[in-house]
């Protein structure tokens, strides 16, 4: 294997070649997703930003565009949103054929050298054909920078409950709120967050849509704020808010706010590499899902991680879906349901009795680096429950249940790869444990370089990403201090040809 085969993923976007960051200006029109994001072509590390682009039609397998938008001379072209303008309020294009408009930061290099406050600032572009190409508007920037150091990252919305465009945007320890008729002319409507939620650094990526509560007619406001640093396991994260909007103002729910505090912020993924994802617009088009991707990395190491020609993968896409446990709410996640579509084989257990190390599937019978498993554990009792993928290079990942002490966790200290940053596997990953003890449901979906686990219908969400010497080889059970039953043990391996 070169390194190349080795750790490019089967079933994750990654850009051919060059550096990726953050998703950006998601959107479904006419048969196709598209996804775009922070991109430098000519570089495996960061550099001057451009828009890459990609397209789907199930979110699964992804064709590259050509560049959607290059840097100019008023900066580098940071992360934003797109939304389909189907009443052509801005008058960009027509009824008939509807323009994209995307809404990015400038972020003027030239300014920040020169050690200036006002470099960020925000842009607007359009497109009459899909997405395919795009011109940037001449009056840009249209919201200039109110003296705030850390001002990126629009995320428009249409607000059909208020009838406006919001957009919402980063500003250093919270985010600001901006209502617009046209898309090209924005007003202030307020700010959020500077007492309320994590603040080990600054926030970004933030994103504002409302939410049905899962099985009712209710619905409410959910915010996602990005942080970096200051997640809940080091480096970067995205933490979340559920409450209620006026067209104004968004107000955080009273229980909410409890957990929040008690849990010192809630989060999309405890995992370390789910950073900076905001959601699809313009899905109502299709089934009213609320579609998500995040960029599967993390800053603390992202730039070294063992790849040459390309680096980052965005996760798995996932529906979200805000349920309500007993007064608290807590935005779940799903891979989308188009991963079925790719089951190539099943392998199916139904009660298989735990009660020392056992491999549960070995390559023999499946590729381990193309699988969706599911499977059920009842009555937990205070054990810890941990199983692994490993190889026989001796690479292995962890990952489990801690009941005793009430955690989930990852441990990617032995996965293989790790002299390239001390911050990779510097400690185990932990979310606390929610659930229930009578019934806990697992899935996970593996790749070459990546894990995602969803325990309890993705209620609590764990995503990292590893660099073993040799491609997995067994799945096991690792350790078992106890006796215990695994029910309804589903190993599905995946095909993409
Ligand atoms: C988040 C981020 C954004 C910024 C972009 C630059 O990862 O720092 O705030 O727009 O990356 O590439």
């Amino acid at each position: 294997y070169t390194e190349e085969e080795l750790y490019r993923p089967n079933f994750h976007f990654t850009p051919k070649k060059g550096w990726m960051n953050d998703p950006n200006g998601m959107f479904y029109y006419n048969g196709y997703y598209h996804l775009f994001y922070q991109y430098y072509p000519d570089s495996n590390v960061w550099g001057p930003m451009h828009w890459g682009h990609a397209i789907s039609t199930d979110l699964i397998t992804w064709t590259e565009k050509p560049i959607a938008l290059y840097p100019d001379e008023k900066g580098y072209i940071f992360s934003g949103s797109v939304v389909v303008d189907v009443k052509n309020s801005s008058g960009f294009g027509s009824l008939k054929n509807p323009p994209m408009v995307a809404m990015f930061t400038y972020h003027d290099i030239k300014k920040e050298k020169a050690g200036e406050t006002n470099f960020q600032s925000q842009g607007i572009a359009y497109s009459l054909n899909e997405g395919l190409s795009w011109t940037k508007y001449d009056a840009n920037p249209i919201i200039k920078n109110p003296n705030i150091k850390d001002f990126r990252d629009p995320k428009m919305t249409w607000d059909a409950i208020h009838q406006q465009w919001i957009m919402i945007l980063a500003a250093g320890d919270k985010a600001m709120f901006y209502g617009s008729k046209n898309l090209k002319e924005w007003a202030l409507l307020s700010d959020f967050g500077k007492e309320i939620g994590a603040h080990g650094g600054v926030w970004e990526c933030p994103d504002f849509f409302p939410m049905l509560v899962d099985g009712t007619d209710d619905y409410k406001w959910v915010m996602l704020s990005s942080i970096n640093p200051g997640g809940p396991n080091g480096g970067s994260a995205t933490q979340y808010f559920v409450g209620d909007f006026d067209g104004k103002k968004f107000t955080i729910d009273e229980t909410f706010s409890k957990d929040v505090k008690q849990q010192k912020g809630l989060w999309i993924d405890y995992g370390r590499d789910n950073y900076a994802g905001v959601t699809w617009a313009n899905i109502s088009e299709v089934d009213g899902r609320k579609l998500f991707i995040g960029w599967m990395s993390n800053w603390d190491y992202a730039q070294k991680v063992p790849t040459e020609t390309w680096r980052s993968s965005m996760t798995i896409p996932r529906e979200l879906v805000l349920v309500k446990d007993s007064g608290h709410y807590i935005v779940s996640s799903k891979p989308v349901k188009e991963l079925q579509n790719y089951i190539a084989k099943t392998i199916k257990k139904e009660s298989l009795k735990i009660d020392k190390e056992t491999v549960l599937v070995d390559k023999t019978v499946v590729d381990l680096s193309k699988l969706d498993i599911h499977f059920s554990l009842k009555n937990l009792k205070k054990d810890v429950y941990t199983f692994s993928f490993s190889n026989d290079a001796k690479n292995t990942i962890q990952f489990g249940i801690n009941k005793k002490e009430n955690y989930f966790f990852i441990d990617r200290s032995k996965s293989g790869k790790l002299a390239f940053s001390n911050l990779f596997a510097k400690n185990i990953s932990k979310a606390p444990f929610k659930g229930d003890f009578d019934k806990m449901d697992v899935r996970i979906i593996v790749d070459k370089t990546s894990i995602e686990i969803f325990y309890n219908n993705g209620k609590t969400v764990m995503t990292e990403i590893f660099f073993p010497d040799k491609p997995m080889e067994y799945f096991s059970v690792s350790k078992a201090n106890t006796e215990y039953t695994i029910e309804n043990l589903i190993i599905n391996q995946l095909n993409f040809n």
